[in-house]
């Protein structure tokens, strides 16, 4: 099997080098390198697929900086939706299967209530609408796709929200987190393990392909998540110089963001449990996993 890996210096992308090696042959295409990459030349993008004529196009590149999408929404688009599209219409013409990321953020976030792939979107943000066109694009090509809509990634290599409230606890005595957006936090380790083993499934179980909320069991506010990270890292390393001794609960509103974020991020993943026949473990047990590799 030959797959061409896009955006394989990201979080979800470094992890893919890893799991779908066991695959088959994996071409990574960053934007440098001897085939073009560059999401920002959609065509040059295309023309490179089609000439390494891969039975597997995996797309982990993505404009994911949220706050300034609001700021260069061309931009987000051709990374987010027309790159996206175009690699969906070389997918098609290869008969090759597209494997593709999107996010919570194409949901506005109201209620309570955990939403199934079938949820009605209304994103709030340029990332989320941009993110939305890119889904409906792939869906609408024709082409055989996986589509795994995740939240709050977190990986061990770069910066993390984790890695940054360890950093804050020991420059200061008092932090503030906010208490009212709710979401998982989910590992690039399990995105990436989930996808190779999909794309193994996907190859005898046709029926299966489409669109799958993919993120990690339970749920969290990103306050709890701090005070489990802070937690977790005095158990595991009593050294480390942690000063922070009040951790306070904020509304969203207490950081005003160019972009507006969805309040509930919860996604149901019964649909991708049951037909794939995996297990999401708990977001803790990938947290505590990244700690132990990081501290
Ligand atoms: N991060 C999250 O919390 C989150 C939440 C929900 C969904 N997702 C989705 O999950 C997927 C993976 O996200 P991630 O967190 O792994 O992203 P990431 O760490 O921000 O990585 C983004 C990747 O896109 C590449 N990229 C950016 N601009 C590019 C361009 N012009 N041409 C080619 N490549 C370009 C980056 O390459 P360089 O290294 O060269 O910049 C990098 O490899 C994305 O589809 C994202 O929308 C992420």
């Amino acid at each position: 099997m030959r797959i061409v890996l896009l955006g394989p210096t990201g979080q979800v992308g470094w992890e893919l080098q890893r799991s779908l090696a066991v695959l088959g042959e994996v071409i990574a295409l960053g934007r440098q390198g001897p085939h073009a990459g560059d999401f920002a030349d959609p065509d040059s993008v295309a023309r490179s697929v089609r000439a390494l004529r891969p039975d597997v196009i995996v797309n982990a590149a993505a404009h994911t900086a949220v706050d300034k999408a609001e700021a260069e929404p061309e931009r987000a688009r051709l990374l987010n939706a027309t790159t996206p599209a175009l690699l969906a219409r070389e997918a098609r013409a290869l008969s090759a299967l597209l494997v593709h990321y999107s996010t919570d953020y194409v949901f506005d976030g109201s209620g309570s209530a955990a939403r199934s792939e079938d949820a009605a979107t209304a994103p709030l943000s340029v990332y989320g609408r941009t993110k939305l066109e890119g889904e409906q694009a792939i869906a609408a090509s024709g082409c055989r796709h996986l589509i795994f809509r995740t939240s709050w990634v977190y990986a061990a290599r770069g910066g993390n929200f984790a890695k940054t409230m360890l950093r804050l606890a020991q420059e200061r005595e008092r932090l503030t987190v906010i208490d009212d957006q709710w979401g998982a936090p989910t590992g690039a380790d399990l995105i990436a393990d989930v996808t190779a083993h999909a794309i193994r499934h996907a190859g005898h179980s046709p029926q299966d392909l489409g669109l799958y909320h993919l993120v990690a069991s339970g749920e969290t506010c990103w306050h709890a998540y701090a005070q489990f990270v802070i937690e977790t890292a005095r158990a595991l390393r009593s050294e480390l110089p942690l000063r922070v001794s009040e951790i306070a609960p904020v509304p969203t509103t207490a950081f005003p963001t160019p972009a507006r974020r969805p309040l509930n991020s919860r996604l149901d993943t019964s649909r991708l449990q049951s037909r794939f026949g995996l297990r999401l473990p708990h977001w803790q047990q990938g947290v505590v996993r990244m700690l132990q590799e990081t501290l």
